[in-house]
């Protein structure tokens, strides 16, 4: 590891928020500093802003809107991935870089990967595009692959291993073969995440503690 940034990515409920606060927790009783972040990074209305005028804003603050509502608005595609990359720069110039400078390790929960996988299932944009946009943002020491079985997922999320949102070909499942795709990098390690809290926490930690030495 030569800077430190860490970035924990998968479909959701994958379990990578907690995951990301334990690995966090770890990385401060072995001895380093840490810093715990996400993205996306803004409030939703000042991410709404960046794009959409006042109407969206007003909308945002009236009903509380979460960033699935966005999608009624029907962004163009590019906006949509534009959006998570202005996101994003406020994300790497306010956080990431600066603590990276003070030496101290990032764990960030999603990063530009997410951009990737994301996007370019959902709205057909081109990865190479995605990739290239987000060129600004630092790239990771460390990618951890939360892999989480398509059933397990869905009993997260709805308490029960049927299949729907994350059924078999549907949107979940190539979110998940775009990161297996981007898996192949070498800077990224692929988790087990079925499983109890501490064993995915227990198999992470066995992921990351090596490359911690050599910071
Ligand atoms: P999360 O809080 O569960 O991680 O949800 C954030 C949602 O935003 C998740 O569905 C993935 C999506 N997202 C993108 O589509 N593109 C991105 O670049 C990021 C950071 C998140």
């Amino acid at each position: 590891m030569q800077q430190g940034l860490i970035v924990l990515e998968g479909i959701d409920a994958c379990g990578k928020t907690t995951q990301a606060a334990l690995l966090a927790g770890k990385i401060k009783a072995a001895g380093h500093e840490v810093v715990l972040t996400r993205e996306p990074f803004l409030d939703l209305p000042v991410l709404g802003s960046v794009i959409a005028g006042a109407g969206i804003i007003r909308d945002h603050h009236a009903h509380g809107d979460t960033l699935d509502s966005l999608k009624k608005y029907k962004l163009a595609p590019e906006t949509d991935a534009f959006l998570f990359a202005a996101d994003r720069s406020e994300h790497v110039s306010k956080v990431i870089k600066p603590v990276l400078a003070e030496g101290k390790i990032v764990v960030t929960d999603r990063y530009y990967p997410s951009s990737i996988a994301y996007q370019s299932t959902f709205d057909g944009l081109d990865a190479e595009w995605i990739r290239s946009m987000n060129r600004f943002a630092p790239e990771p020491d460390l990618v951890v692959f939360l892999k989480v079985s398509l059933e397990e997922a869905s009993l997260r999320r709805n308490g029960s291993r049927r299949l729907e949102r994350f059924e078999k070909g549907g949107k979940e499942e190539c979110i998940q073969s775009a990161y297996e795709e981007l898996a192949k990098a070498p800077n990224w390690v692929t988790i087990d995440a079925d499983g109890s809290v501490d064993d995915v926490a227990q198999r992470v930690w066995d992921a990351v503690e090596a490359g911690l030495k050599t910071l």
